[in-house]
């Protein structure tokens, strides 16, 4: 069977596999080491007023809640997402913090975004074109609903950069490659962007990168292989036995705290002309 991007397609998978995805990216939004760059890019944006939001692609909404929760959002915000349990969850969270004044979701595909022309001041792609179809197809999209002058934000990670530390290097390297292949449609998106940007008549504004390395332990690695190691298995890529070798050593590795993991992250503000 071929790599299929579990969250490109999502609506194929079966209740375990869609609770398994809400729970990481639940526990990925709490994780510090992955809230420092979210931060970073809503400090970037500045929303000191009234500013209408869509995040396309929001999951569970983990994301744009944090956006919201900030002190100084005092706007609208929307989240669309393609998978209906995403959005169940997404209207449940938000309910228990208590922010449906604020934030509502939509079923809607990326591609073909159901909001008319220059509606929304910011709209945001936050770990969404790594997995969609057709990215310079959603960018474009992305920017057609953005008002002149707005900002789209686009955050992912460089999965082609992933790598967790294995004492064999030569398949350490192989189980890196195919975890990025079993899991993102599209690895490379981060470094092709700047081309895609000037082929599609985009202004870029500003962008930088971070890197996100766990090194003894882990939290957001060990949830991130646990929940991506099994798709390279089921896609093919590595047999079974070898994946769940590989499991096990990094989970050895951090009871021993010998564990090492490593990814890049970039952030690409773009200004709507
Ligand atoms: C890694 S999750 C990110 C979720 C959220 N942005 C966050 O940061 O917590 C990727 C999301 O993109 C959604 N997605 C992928 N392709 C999509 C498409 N064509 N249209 C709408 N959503 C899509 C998936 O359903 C999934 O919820």
């Amino acid at each position: 069977m071929a790599a299929r991007d579990p969250h490109r397609f999502v609506n194929e998978l079966d209740e375990t596999a869609i609770k398994r995805l809400i729970d990481r990216l639940e526990s990925r939004a709490k994780d510090s080491v992955f809230t420092r760059l979210i931060d970073k890019y809503a400090e970037q944006l500045a929303l000191t007023k009234p500013a209408s939001v869509l995040e396309v692609g929001c999951g569970t909404g983990a994301m744009i809640r944090a956006f919201v929760r900030r002190q100084e959002f005092t706007g609208k915000a929307i989240g669309v997402d393609q998978s209906q349990p995403f959005i169940d969850a997404a209207r449940y969270y938000t309910e228990q913090e208590n922010l449906e004044e604020w934030l509502e979701f939509q079923l809607g595909d990326a591609h073909n975004l159901e909001f008319p022309s220059a509606c929304f001041d910011v709209v945001i792609a936050n770990t969404l074109i790594s997995h969609v179809t057709e990215p310079a197809h959603v960018l474009v999209e992305m920017a057609r609903v953005v008002r002149p002058g707005g900002t789209l934000a686009i955050f992912d990670g460089d999965y082609a950069s992933l790598t967790y530390a294995y004492p064999d290097h030569k398949f350490g390297h192989k189980m890196d490659q195919a975890l990025a292949a079993a899991s993102f449609n599209n690895p490379h998106i981060m470094r092709d962007l700047p081309k895609i940007i000037g082929d599609y008549g985009l202004e870029l504004d500003s962008a930088w990168g971070d890197a996100v390395v766990e090194i003894g332990n882990g939290s957001y690695f060990k949830s991130f292989a646990e929940t991506y190691a099994p798709y390279v298995a089921n896609a093919g890529l590595i047999n079974h036995d070898e994946v769940d070798n590989w499991l096990s050593a990094q989970s050895d590795a951090m009871d021993l705290g010998t564990f090492f993991a490593s990814c890049n992250y970039y952030t690409y503000m773009l200004r709507c002309p």
